[in-house]
């Protein structure tokens, strides 16, 4: 479908500059969500079917970022995909980390420590150099969710390949508008509620398959099985032997909202995204007498801006001072222009 054609799948009100707090369904998603809360509520259809969108999402992130359904867990937050990559690092091993991390990639490695895990934080700038013979993995966000700043992927994974470290990703910021081959890292943890504009519980991991044998499924419960449905009951373990055996069970309805979401961004492509929200990014910079950018989210520090912005209607994020606004695709050139008269009038 063409990018103009699907823009018309939303209705947002006026000025949401706020995608990197989350997303907006497209009608499809709505409408499926509305249609298994209205069977929820009468009891009219058995879950299985509410179960099976969990499959078509797994299908769908997996197509978005490249790599097989087979290599894809799924699960509720980046955090908790990440906590059996760091609970398989043995005693002494050191995590580098950027300074800013967003704590969901953060935490999972941190709370390691008291294992023995060391954990290294370095300024963002300085990952790539910070990656030694010392590093046995290097975790960071692939776009920062404090400023945007998309980080050098190639070269960090260069330099992790080349001291034999792992590579952990968190694609949240990133997954939905910017095209990326998640099957270069060793893993890639998405929180679906922001760029992937699916409701909130809904998260993916790519596991590479190597560093799957390291892993144990602390959380396996029967959606983990081989056969879910023919695990409900008794010994002995059976859990598939794909990433699937690091499922949690899916919440129906998140996934429900989630596979039309997945199915439009696939069907409109990413590279159109990613042109239309850095367009639209580069509007708002170039409306401030800034510099033009490569990334959907954008910081700028203007005095005033909370109250200006909240005057305006416009809903973007401000944080010390710094606005943060993010532009995805139901953001119009007049939401851009109606944040920019309310920041330099
Ligand atoms: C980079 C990044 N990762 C993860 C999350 C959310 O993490 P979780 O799914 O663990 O709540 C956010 C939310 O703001 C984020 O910005």
């Amino acid at each position: 479908m063409e990018l103009e054609q699907a823009r018309k799948l939303w209705q947002p009100e006026p000025g949401w500059l706020n995608t990197a707090s989350y997303g907006l369904p497209p009608e499809p998603a709505w409408v499926a969500l509305q249609d298994a809360l209205a069977d929820w509520r009468v009891g009219r259809i058995s879950w299985e079917v509410w179960g099976e969108a969990a499959g078509q999402a797994r299908a769908g992130f997996a197509r978005l970022v490249g790599v097989a359904p087979a290599d894809v867990a799924i699960g509720s937050t980046a955090s908790q995909l990440l906590a059996p990559v760091a609970a398989a690092l043995p005693p002494g091993a050191t995590v580098v980390v950027p300074e800013v991390e967003f704590t969901s990639n953060l935490f999972p490695w941190l709370v390691q420590r008291e294992r023995g895990v060391r954990v290294r934080t370095v300024p963002p700038g300085g990952l790539v150099d910070a990656i030694d013979t010392d590093t046995d993995l290097v975790a960071f966000s692939l776009v920062q969710s404090s400023d945007g700043t998309v980080a050098p992927y190639d070269e960090i994974v260069a330099a992790a390949r080349a001291h034999g470290a792992l590579v952990a990703v968190d694609a949240t910021q990133a997954c939905g508008w910017l095209p990326f081959d998640a099957g270069r890292a060793d893993a890639v943890v998405v929180s679906a509620y922001k760029w992937l504009m699916a409701p909130r519980g809904v998260a993916f991991a790519y596991l590479a398959p190597a560093l799957r044998d390291r892993l144990r499924p602390d959380a396996a419960g029967w959606y983990a099985g081989q056969d879910p449905h023919g695990s409900y009951y008794g010994p002995p373990l059976r859990l598939a032997d794909d990433a699937r055996r690091f499922d949690i069970s899916p919440a129906w309805f998140n996934y429900v909202g989630a596979a039309p979401a997945l199915e439009l961004l696939a069907e409109i492509g990413l590279p159109a995204v990613h042109a239309y929200d850095v367009a639209l990014a580069n509007r708002f910079l170039a409306g401030l007498g800034r510099p033009p950018g490569d990334s959907a989210i954008v910081t700028v520090e203007v005095p005033g801006a909370a109250e200006r912005l909240a005057r305006a209607g416009v809903r973007a994020a401000v944080r010390a001072g710094r606005v943060r606004a993010s532009f995805h695709l139901y953001t119009t050139e007049e939401d851009v222009d109606q944040a920019l008269d309310a920041l330099t009038s």
